[in-house]
């Protein structure tokens, strides 16, 4: 969704702006702007559509002189993107200029006001009127400072803003309130970025800004002020990432280049939680005295994260025997849970800043639940509000079609129904003591699924399929969690009709739509259940489908008996399979849409991260 770059400092702040801005293209947008402080004037460059035509308009930033401005890209949502609604936007008067992240819920009623105070709108957005808002106060107080302050008390909603003012000529304030921002930390010069990845190449040393919290600096200066107004200190924190990490690095796509770093992530993310045969979580409360009230555990999140949310379900379910329910958290709210302190509420999110996971988190809290986030993002939102956070460590996801996010989240998963399990007393040791093995193995596991062999195999089924018009993922049990992935990933990125279902529920109403080159995705890790879903597979068969099958090496020959084509995975424990089924999947979606010209890594209408309801 749209992203937010600012700087002050020694050097020209345009070229900057617009180097930030592209390491944010990936969030999704469809214009982009910056403003620049030049002499006494604002002057604002923007544009609708893909942030080089920004660069072409300013010859890269060169025709915009000065050391301090500030940068977007947007992600329509008041109003249709154009050159007019993109960011900044002007007061009136000129004097003020803002971009803006969230949505500002009573504009409505500001806009009528102002209007009344005869401001004029050029824009149907609602920046335009914090613009206006801050310019008007501005005009009566003759404080920048003041004039901000008075303006966010009078503004409803959700906020990331970085506002310039005329008559200060190196100064910018920005505002955090449910939507991120962070403050980068230069020789001389400061930033501000809605991401990491906007600013990773200038500095890496950062703070995040809390909810309510302000910061005015210039080269000179800078200043904290938490949500009463009050200075503070911000704790500086060190970015671990790596520089490559937000940089293609010789892949075609962010995307590809991911799924290969999966089993990196995987290692990151399981070692130093798997040690001399345990599962240990330091700084992490599950023990067998907090787990024996928790009546039920809710999952909630959404997208892919809630996907792992299904497959949690099924694998603490089995191993824990805690009910446990996965719950879409733009639902959440709104489904009157019956939820108080004897549920634990698991919350998984990459970014840590879904509006609507963000919103399930504090409804839990609120209704006296525990807490327990699984988060990518050091710093985030909803890493800061959970009652315990644990952390994938997937590095910097910047393909909008999430893969090692969501293969590091699973992992955190099995970590936790392994460890509650323990402490439950609810797993034999024998079988304990498998899962830590097979843990330990699935880095290089998936690393096997990732060989030249398999991938070749996925390219040619991708080339063979890409043209059919609908997809149906099928399988049982996990198989049928991870077919919500894996068609999701289809639908994202190759603009390919694509649905999931349990292979059992076929019968039920799927079936009719079934015809001579529908294609059929069938899963068959799961070893009790092969016969069946292969009987399914016959079915759709008859039908006139077109069957790809993924399985594991030692059911490769049963398989192709029954289906059209076969890609193989090895064998772990039924419940880990997912973490090795979903590669093929990932890669199958990425080549098809390859094979049907899709823009991978940007796919349309798509964000990375939702921060707006
Ligand atoms: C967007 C992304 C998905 C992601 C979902 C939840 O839709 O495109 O890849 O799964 O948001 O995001 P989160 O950051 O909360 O995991």
């Amino acid at each position: 969704m749209c992203g937010i770059v600012g700087y002050t400092g020694k050097r020209q702040a345009a070229p900057l702006l617009l180097a930030g801005l592209s390491k944010l293209e990936y969030r999704g947008y469809d214009s982009a702007g910056i403003c620049i402080h030049e002499g006494k004037q604002l002057q604002v460059a923007k544009a609708k559509g893909r942030l080089q035509v920004l660069c072409d308009q300013t010859n890269n930033g060169d025709a915009v002189k000065g050391t301090v401005g500030i940068g977007h890209t947007r992600w329509a949502t008041h109003g249709a993107p154009s050159d007019i609604n993109s960011h900044p936007h002007l007061s009136c008067s000129g004097k003020i200029a803002v971009v803006h992240n969230g949505i500002i819920e009573n504009e409505g009623k500001l806009r009528n006001k102002l209007t009344k105070l005869g401001l004029q709108f050029y824009s149907e957005t609602d920046t335009e009127v914090v613009a206006n808002l801050v310019g008007y106060y501005y005009g009566e107080t003759g404080d920048f400072l003041t004039a901000v302050r008075q303006a966010v008390a009078r503004m409803e909603g959700s906020y990331a803003l970085g506002i310039l003012c005329a008559d200060l000529p190196d100064t910018i304030i920005a505002v955090k309130k449910d939507s991120p921002l962070i403050f980068g930390y230069g020789e001389g010069e400061y930033f501000i970025a809605s991401d990491v990845p906007a600013i990773l190449k200038e500095t890496q040393t950062v703070s995040y800004l809390d909810e309510g919290e302000m910061v005015m600096f210039n080269p000179e200066r800078v200043q904290f002020f938490d949500a009463n107004g009050d200075e503070l200190e911000k704790k500086k924190e060190h970015i671990t990432w790596e520089l490559d990490a937000a940089e293609r690095g010789g892949y075609d796509h962010f995307m590809l280049k991911e799924i290969f770093e999966q089993p990196k992530a995987l290692r990151d993310t399981l070692s130093p939680r798997l040690k001399n045969g345990e599962v240990v979580l330091d700084g992490i409360d599950l023990s067998a005295e907090y787990l024996k009230d928790v009546r039920k555990i809710y999952l909630v999140a959404c997208g892919s994260a809630y996907y792992v949310s299904v497959l949690a379900k099924y694998i603490i379910e089995k191993t824990c025997r805690i009910p446990t329910e996965a719950v879409m958290a733009s639902e959440f709210r709104y489904a009157h849970p019956v939820i108080d302190e004897k549920n634990l509420v698991i919350i998984i999110s990459q970014s840590g800043e879904t509006a609507d996971t963000l919103a399930a988190l504090r409804e839990a809290k609120r209704l006296g639940a525990r807490t327990l986030a699984i988060v990518n993002v050091v710093g985030s939102a909803i890493a800061k509000a959970a009652d315990q956070t644990i952390y994938t460590w997937a590095g910097p996801e910047i393909a909008v079609a999430t893969t090692k996010a969501f293969s590091t989240q699973l992992a955190v998963v099995y970590l936790l129904a392994a460890y509650m399990a323990q402490q439950l007393g609810t797993m034999e040791p024998e079988i304990y003591a498998k899962w830590v093995q097979e843990l330990e193995k699935l880095p290089e596991m998936a690393e096997k699924v990732l060989s030249q062999e398999n991938v070749q195999k996925i390219q040619y089924y991708a080339s063979r399929y890409y043209g059919h018009h609908d997809a149906f993922y099928i399988g049982r049990n996990v198989d049928s969690a991870i077919c919500l992935e894996g068609s999701l990933k289809l639908k994202e990125v190759a603009y390919l009709h694509s649905e999931a279902y349990p292979a059992g529920e076929l019968k039920h109403g799927p079936i009719s739509l079934i015809e001579n080159g529908t294609l059929v995705v069938a899963l068959a890790t799961v070893q009790p259940l092969f016969d069946k879903t292969m009987a399914n597979i016959r079915e759709v068969k008859a039908r006139g489908a077109d069957v790809l099958c993924v399985t594991i090496e030692e059911m490769k020959e049963a398989a192709q008996e029954n289906a059209d084509g076969i890609l193989t995975i090895p064998q772990v424990l039924p419940e880990l399979q997912p973490s090795l089924s979903i590669i093929p999947l990932q890669l199958f979606a990425y080549y098809v849409a390859l094979n049907r010209g899709c823009d991978v890594d940007k796919p349309r209408n798509l964000a990375k991260s939702v921060t707006v309801e």
